[in-house]
């Protein structure tokens, strides 16, 4: 079968650039001498995960319990990172659950937050590493509360410091890579030197690991820095493409649609709309980009219609029925749209894969 058989609309996963940006992101780790955990917030899919395994990550990231329970379970990944925030009684009895059959360490973003981790555990042992923002404005301690706070969250029942943790987003921010990169090193310092102040304390604190595409393959010889936690590095996006040295032709996934209607002189309807693309514009593209005819701007999304602009000179160069393949601006959120991509290798349709940890927000 061939891509062109295909129904639509539909993910294809290029298994030729998803397989390049896999190893060069493991050689980048291998060459820095860390880690490399994954997170698997992009593709959601056990198939990628148990390949970046066997390509040498030491374990994945995840960001809610049920993406790591599916990793478990259908990756069979025994090191899993949960990097959000925990709290309750039934988020602690499936974190001891989980604990069972894989080693899990979790993200503690204060004090608060670490008590009632630590009582709903009833002291039972966990793994954690302290969540630093670094300046992406979510979740997370200041550099300065995490040094102040870390002592008292050391000495709770059952709470095992083992490390400290970032995700510098905000390197997107980057007019260009340099930029990019020299805000990545900015966190990262960040990072390496409450990890410092932790260990003048007498606190152990053996893990330094910043996270996201961007900055990682940098990242990755950063001194003090031990492990590098990307996901959308295997697909890239737009918005990668947009502040890193990269090409459409780097990035691993596509949303193949259908021309459905042409309504109107500029307008063309495809048949993929806020069901299929996220509904939201992030790099100047819009919400993706199409690869066939980059002056088709996808401008708004209904529930099942694409409504695309066409910005070029004359009429817009598509028929009914022909089909046009989009790179999304954003991967992760579309990805979360659809039970399965379809895997190929050229033209050639190999595979189908099951994005089994799609939906998964408890
Ligand atoms: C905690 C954490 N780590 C790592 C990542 C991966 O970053 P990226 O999507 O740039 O690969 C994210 C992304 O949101 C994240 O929230």
């Amino acid at each position: 079968m061939t891509i062109a058989q295909l129904e639509t609309p539909g993910l294809i996963c290029d298994l030729d650039i998803t397989e390049r940006n896999l190893r060069a992101m493991q050689s980048a780790a291998d060459a820095g001498g860390v880690g490399l955990r994954p997170h698997i917030k992009t593709h959601k899919t056990p198939a990628l995960a148990k390949w970046q395994l066997e390509l040498g990550a030491c374990g994945l990231t995840c960001a809610k319990l049920g993406e790591a329970e599916v990793m478990a379970d259908e990756a069979g990944c025994t090191d899993l990172f949960i990097a959000y925030s925990l709290l309750g009684a039934d988020k602690a009895a499936r974190l001891r659950a989980l604990q069972e059959r894989a080693e899990v360490r979790v993200s503690v973003v204060s004090l608060a937050q670490a008590e009632i981790l630590s009582a709903a555990l009833g002291g039972a042992p966990v793994k954690v590493r302290l969540n630093v923002d670094t300046g992406l404005d979510r979740d997370g301690m200041t550099a300065a509360r995490a040094v102040a706070d870390a002592q008292r969250i050391a000495a709770l029942p059952g709470i095992e410091l083992i490390g400290v943790f970032t995700h510098e987003g905000q390197a997107h921010k980057g007019h260009n890579f340099d930029e990019v990169k020299a805000i990545g090193r900015q966190a990262a310092q960040q990072l390496v030197d409450v990890a410092a102040a932790l260990r003048a304390a007498g606190l152990p604190c053996d893990e330094v690991a910043p996270g996201g595409t961007p900055t990682a393959a940098d990242l990755a010889s950063y001194p003090g820095v031990t492990e590098v936690r990307p996901g959308t590095y295997l697909f890239y996006d737009m918005m990668c493409v947009e502040c890193m040295d990269l090409t459409a032709a780097d990035c691993g996934l596509r949303v193949l649609t259908t021309v459905v209607d042409l309504p109107a002189e500029r307008r063309v309807i495809v048949d993929g709309g806020s069901k299929t693309f996220f509904n939201d514009q992030f790099a100047s593209w819009g919400r993706a980009m199409c690869v066939e005819h980059p002056d088709l701007r996808l401008e708004k999304c209904s529930e099942e219609h694409g409504h695309a602009e066409w910005r070029g000179e004359g009429a817009p160069p598509v028929k009914l029925g022909d089909r046009l393949t989009w790179i999304p601006s954003h991967v992760c959120p579309v990805v979360n749209l659809f039970d399965e991509m379809t895997a190929v290798r050229g033209e050639e349709v190999v595979d189908t894969l099951r994005i089994s940890a799609r939906g998964k927000v408890r």
